[in-house]
């Protein structure tokens, strides 16, 4: 099981001359998921997604703080911990193709990454994700974005890892590669391994995830379960899971007005609230504190 308890993560950077402000970018957020569960991080951009990522895998750059303790089956996992895990008890699908070494066939490259995995692991993975054969002969450069893209999700398929994290693995993938791809990870829960998949494919999380948590500004404002995603989406608990839900094409194609606080807007109350169509004067005093209803996680002081 891995569990991120009050996670929060500062840039040292400098302001004019050489003054230097820490800059809080997410604020005590929390995530558990369960070994044989997928828990989907849907969010807007720049909410915290990826940095959630990286915290666990301990490649934060350089000039990040971080406060708060992550866990992984039962392992309290400390930078030594994160190096030990990286690459053997932990995949990563990164969002970045940047990933790659450019200069290592990706074959070779898959198969080093995950452990050492076999020849025909690898191949069979490709196979799957409608790679060609000759593509474990290329390097990446040769190869377009969503080919790339599916040579890293491959890596996480035969990596043989507890904790599998992928962050947007899907985009430029075409659709039957999609669903493909998406099995790939159901049946690598199934079997046993915990899955994050952060996307912004909240379709795609409702088919495969067990659990969603919903960032905003840095923080965790709902953890609900894939069926709380139905209808007019009533049985969401936060305003901006309800509001996302109802901007998807599918349902009423609403956008939500405003946009996002910068980590720097030091807002006193609800982040959500300069957006927020059920405000009250009560929710720009303190910042909501995260509460249990109807078997999920939610902060909003109105939420029932
Ligand atoms: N190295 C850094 N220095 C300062 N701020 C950073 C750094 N990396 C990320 N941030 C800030 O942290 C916030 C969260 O970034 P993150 O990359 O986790 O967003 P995201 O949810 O993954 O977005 P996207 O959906 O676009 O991938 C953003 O405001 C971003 O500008
Ligand atoms: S706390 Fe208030 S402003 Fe924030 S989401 Fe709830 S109702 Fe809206
Ligand atoms: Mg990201």
């Amino acid at each position: 099981m891995l569990e991120v308890n009050h996670l929060s993560i500062s840039f040292l950077q400098y302001e004019k001359g050489l003054k230097q402000q820490q800059l809080k970018v997410i604020k005590d957020l929390s995530v558990s998921v369960h070994s044989g569960e997928i828990l989907a991080v849907v969010g807007s951009s720049g909410s915290g997604k990826s940095l959630l990522a990286h915290a666990i895998l301990g490649i934060l750059p350089t000039n990040a703080t971080t406060e708060g303790t992550i866990y992984f089956d039962g392992v309290k996992l400390t930078p030594e911990k994160k190096e030990e895990f990286r690459g053997k008890e932990i995949s990563f699908v990164p969002q970045s193709v940047n990933f790659l070494d450019p200069l290592m066939r990706v074959g070779t490259q898959v198969r080093n990454a995950a452990r050492g995995a076999s020849t025909s692991a690898q191949r069979k993975a490709f196979e799957r994700l409608r790679l060609a054969k000759d593509v474990e002969q290329k390097f990446p450069f040769q190869l377009s974005g969503g080919m790339a893209r599916r040579v890293l999700a491959s890596t996480a398929m035969v990596s043989g890892a507890k904790l599998i994290i992928a962050d947007e693995p899907t985009p430029g993938m075409d659709p039957t590669v999609i669903k493909e791809a998406l099995k790939y990870f159901r049946e690598l829960a199934d079997s046993g391994c915990t899955v994050l998949m952060i996307t912004h494919d909240i379709g795609a999380a409702l088919e495969i995830a067990d659990k969603i948590a919903v960032f905003y500004a840095g923080t965790t404002v709902e953890s609900a379960m894939v069926n709380d995603f139905s209808g007019d989406g009533r049985l969401l608990r936060h305003p901006y899971s309800k509001a996302l839900w109802r901007a998807l094409p599918q349902n009423d194609f609403l956008p939500i007005p405003g946009s996002q606080p910068l980590p720097y807007a030091n807002l006193p109350g609800c982040l959500f609230e300069p957006r927020c169509a059920f405000a009250t004067t009560e929710c720009r005093q303190d910042e909501p504190k995260p509460r249990e209803i109807r078997n999920g996680i939610v902060r909003c002081i109105h939420a029932t």
